[in-house]
């Protein structure tokens, strides 16, 4: 499934097709015969909506129970069946594939195409129609709650990574719905925060990936935001949902609320938000509504409309296929799952070539830290998805390694001031080869409704004690952070030879990291954010993003500040060189597509992936540019 939008949509279904060519066999044998006539999509919507009750208009709009909508029997058209979330089905137990951010550090079209198709398969599998997801909320600061579900800094990566998403979830029958539409970017006060956004930067940036996910994506729902863009709640925002939207980017489905985001049910469903989920609003004030006329009866059938043409093009009335229950955690999604999670690792120091490990194999390493025994799978909150199994690093290594050469100690907790798990580290630490610390978030610091727990981006806690506790008895140490949100390391970065970040790489999470300390898988992941040096680095983190060119690699590169790692970066076990750079035509005229080509040379020893990155900017645009 991966319908074209357009803004006047002229479809016709599938029957109607074959009805058409029945007429015209037919048509051709007996002369005069009157026969119907092919009926389209919008007239088949336009025929149902003519046969419903308000009554039956309304139920079509409002949530039945948790995640669905009612059927409509009589007219034999299902209600919607939907599940969270972005990095895999949550209800019950599901594959749980890396993060948003994870996906978005890989920067990988494809592979986030197939991860989205694995995806679908499983919402299908689960009988869902619909997956709430993925997430393409831009992380604007760190201590973003759910900067695990963004797809990192970059509205052009996001755009790319997220569309893939959607396109895969779409190939198969289900439909995906691109959130939280817009510019939700901090978990205090989500409900109440008031953004200050001009036109340019609401459509061109915070924009850009919600419009090519539609555009370019098909996307056939989108949620909005909880916050107010401008003064107006985005639920009951014309600007966003009718004058952007649909107006201007063509947007011909259904827009779903975000659970109990809806204040004023009139105004509401006047600005274009058709299906009230997470609150009875819908449910209880749309008869009154529509009876005293403060709601006309078109307004309503003009989000029915929306409802019944998503419905009827994802299949739903017709010869819609039954999800396949063994695709759920399939073999298949599982190797998938380590792939991506392989892909998802960003080197970030390698000091005399400390990694891969492969050198050290036979001798001991000391696995160290609070997320060594752990897979740390999400932050908290809707999008966490219980995986049937996970792997943490400390069962990687050892299904690697053998469990006698690794020993393990925790030394602390993830954000506690207690220091006396040290001296059974520092003991492990001092006795073996290497050592491994693995740390960073979990759902305890950050999460949907709470951003990070600590306010600061620093690794909390007495992490980094440990770390320099750890290297000041074995300085062969490796750091490995699994957070959504990335932390800051200042205090303790010169004493790690080796630093993988992580991110939430999925439940194979273990053995992808073994893959990659072992060296038997490249590491080639790049930032999909800037990653500070220190909080005083941060821009301040305000709901005025006017003239927001904010954050990220544009404020440090504005600012002149030189983070810690910038955007885009990661190493390789091998090295790469540019050669050849072509640019043609090397002048064009605006709208002219221009074509860059350059080679690249693997001049390592081991085979490996590269990112190629491009970055432009304009000397002279009449308007300060601000996508960069
Ligand atoms: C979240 C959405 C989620 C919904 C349903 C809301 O609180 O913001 O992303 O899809 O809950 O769980």
């Amino acid at each position: 499934m991966s319908p074209k939008t357009s803004s006047a949509p002229s479809y016709s279904t599938t029957n109607s097709i074959m009805l058409r060519c029945l007429i015209g066999i037919i048509a051709a044998c007996v002369v005069r015969v009157s026969v119907a006539t092919a009926q389209t999509l919008e007239d088949r919507i336009t025929s149902l909506i003519n046969q419903m009750t308000t009554d039956e208009l309304i139920k079509q709009l409002h949530q039945e129970g948790g995640f669905n909508t009612a059927d409509n029997l009589r007219l034999g058209i299902p209600g919607l069946i939907m599940a969270d979330g972005p990095h895999g089905v949550r209800d019950g137990s599901a594959t749980s594939f890396p993060v948003g951010i994870g996906m978005a550090s890989t920067w990988d079209v494809d592979l986030a195409r197939r991860i989205g198709a694995a995806m679908g398969e499983e919402f299908r599998g689960k009988g869902k129609h619909q997956a709430l997801g993925p997430c393409l909320d831009l992380d604007r600061d760190p201590r973003n709650g759910r900067s695990p579900e963004t797809g990192g800094e970059d509205p052009f990566l996001d755009a790319q990574i997220t569309t893939a998403v959607v396109k895969g979830i779409q190939s198969t029958p289900c439909i995906a719905t691109i959130k939280h539409f817009n510019l939700n970017h901090r978990e205090n006060g989500r409900t109440s925060n008031n953004v200050t956004v001009t036109r340019r930067m609401l459509n061109e940036f915070y924009g850009l990936s919600f419009r090519t996910a539609v555009q370019q994506g098909g996307a056939m729902s989108v949620m909005n935001a909880y916050n107010l863009i401008n003064g107006e709640k985005c639920a009951e925002s014309s600007e966003l949902l009718s004058s952007i939207l649909r107006s201007n980017w063509g947007f011909p489905y259904y827009v779903v609320s975000d659970w109990g985001s809806i204040w004023s049910s009139e105004l509401a469903i006047k600005a274009g938000c058709d299906i009230c989920m997470g609150s009875d609003n819908y449910q209880k004030d749309l008869p009154g509504l529509v009876q005293s006329g403060a709601v006309s009866l078109d307004v309503l059938k003009l989000a029915v409309r929306r409802v019944l043409r998503t419905k009827i093009l994802a299949g739903l009335l017709d010869y819609y296929p039954a999800g396949d229950g063994a695709d759920v955690n399939s073999p298949a999604h599982q190797q998938l799952c380590l792939e991506a999670g392989r892909k998802s690792l960003v080197l970030l120091k390698n000091q005399n070539n400390i990694l891969p490990l492969n050198k050290y194999l036979g001798q001991t390493i000391a696995l160290v830290g609070p997320s060594a025994a752990v897979c740390q799978i999400d932050g908290g909150g809707s999008a966490y998805v219980s995986p049937f199994y996970s792997v943490s690093p400390k069962q990687g290594l050892e299904a690697k390694l053998g469990a006698a050469k690794v020993k393990y100690a925790r030394g602390c907790a993830i954000n506690s001031n207690d220091t006396s798990e040290f001296q059974a580290a520092r003991a492990i630490a001092q006795s073996a080869d290497i050592v491994v610390f693995c740390g960073g978030l979990d759902p305890s610091q950050e999460s949907e409704g709470m951003d990070r727990a600590t306010g600061s981006i620093d690794l909390p806690g007495k992490q980094q004690d440990l770390i320099n506790a750890l290297a000041a008895v074995n300085p062969n140490i490796i750091v490995v952070l699994f957070s959504g949100g990335i932390c800051g390391i200042s205090r303790s970065v010169d004493n790690m030879k080796g630093l993988i970040y992580a991110f939430y790489p999925g439940q194979e999470s273990g053995n992808a990291l073994a893959d990659v300390l072992c060296g038997e898988y490249n590491p080639g992941g790049k930032l999909p954010v800037t990653m500070p040096a220190s909080n005083s680095q941060l821009p301040v983190w305000n709901d005025d993003f006017t003239g927001d060119l904010g954050y990220g690699y544009r404020w440090f590169e504005r600012q002149g500040v030189t983070p810690l790692y910038f955007f885009g970066f990661g190493l390789s076990y091998t090295t790469f060189s540019y050669s050849n750079l072509q640019v043609t035509p090397t002048e064009s005229t605006i709208g002219q597509s221009v074509t860059v080509n350059v080679d690249v040379t693997n001049t390592g020893l081991r085979p490996g992936e590269e990112v190629v990155q491009l970055y432009l900017s304009t000397n002279n645009s009449d308007v300060h540019a601000v996508a960069g």
